[in-house]
């Protein structure tokens, strides 16, 4: 693996090979080895042209563990507010010595473009291009689905290092969701069965191709296939208004017709988890009942975004034929 651009970049070993490394990872963080000397004398430049809270700081996190340098470029306060191109901040840091860059861009493609321009000479890792792509999200997802229902601790029909025979509906706003595309693709490649479920107006045009059911009926779906995993979904009312539409259906309509309230979160399946990729509208597209309910695994999800991250750095930057984390402590 050079660059993590997208989910589809990861077949079914090369997905699960990030998910053990992963687990060997958060392995070490539990026995308190707070530092590993694997990346000592990298450079990890966190490029970040779009806001974010998890990603950004669980990136720097993942790599100040693996004792990387880390250099935190945010856009705002930069001097792409003067005009400065991708182009040209990309050789600016490329000139400071950069081993990868973990690029976040509005602009769909842009991580995309980086990897294949010849700007950098590091590895690039996608955290989030428009409404393109989230891989490392969807690896924490993958992650955290895994540590809850396979296996000794999950449902007893299901075993394995992949999440063959599970049902996953990922709910809401999948036109403007980079976390649903990336989460289909890469749950469809483990062998898990995905529903999406949003309003007609939220379902973006080609959906039919994706590897994954649709329907436009929360309670229907939650009766009838019983999920093991429900996603919610954030409204990104930041991108409708760009495009002119408003936000349809209303935010009422909306909370009414798709949102995780108290009385759908009694209908789940008792093992069943509730997921959010953060941050959350909170009585939008999810209760604070829901949010903050004994099912809801969302902080948990922060927490193994550091050791995922971890394991793509480790995997990008130490080389991925590297099978056993090397754990001493630095
Ligand atoms: N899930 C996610 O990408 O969150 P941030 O925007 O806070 O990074």
């Amino acid at each position: 693996m050079r660059h993590l651009l997208s989910a589809q970049d990861l077949d079914r070993d090369a997905a699960i090979r990030v998910l053990d490394t992963a687990g060997q990872m958060a392995a070490t963080q539990a026995r308190e080895i707070k530092k590993l000397p694997t990346l000592r004398g990298r450079t990890v430049v966190n490029l970040f042209f779009e806001d974010s809270t998890r990603t950004r700081i669980s990136f720097e996190t993942a790599a100040k563990r693996l004792s990387a340098d880390v250099i935190n470029f945010s856009a705002k306060g930069s001097s792409v507010s003067k005009g400065e191109s991708l182009k040209d901040t990309a050789q600016t840091l490329q000139a400071m010595g950069a081993d990868a860059v973990v690029i976040r861009h509005q602009a769909s493609g842009a991580p995309h473009r980086l990897a294949h321009s010849g700007w950098t000479n590091g590895a690039v890792v996608n955290a989030g291009d428009g409404t393109h792509q989230h891989p490392t999200q969807a690896l924490l997802d993958a992650y955290t689905i895994r540590r809850h229902l396979v296996g000794d601790s999950g449902r007893a029909d299901v075993s394995g290092r992949d999440l063959q025979g599970l049902r996953v509906a990922i709910v809401g706003d999948v036109l403007h969701s980079r976390v649903a595309r990336s989460n289909v693709q890469l749950l469809h490649t483990l062998g898990a069965d995905v529903t999406l479920v949003a309003p007609p107006t939220l379902v973006p045009v080609g959906v039919e191709a994706w590897p994954a059911r649709v329907s436009y009926d929360l309670d229907a779906v939650l009766a009838d296939e019983q999920p093991d995993a429900v996603m919610m979904l954030r409204v990104q009312r930041e991108r409708m208004s760009n495009a002119g539409g408003g936000f349809f259906p209303s935010p009422v309509e909306y909370s009414r017709g798709y949102g995780l309230d108290g009385r759908r979160l009694r209908n789940l399946a008792e093992h069943a988890i509730v997921m959010h990729p953060g941050p959350m509208n909170r009585g939008l597209e999810i209760s604070a009942e829901a949010a903050d309910s004994p099912r809801a695994v969302i902080v948990e999800q922060v927490a193994n975004g550091v050791a995922v991250r971890m394991a793509v750095l480790y995997m990008l930057l130490a080389g991925e034929q590297t099978t056993n984390v090397k754990v001493d402590a630095a």
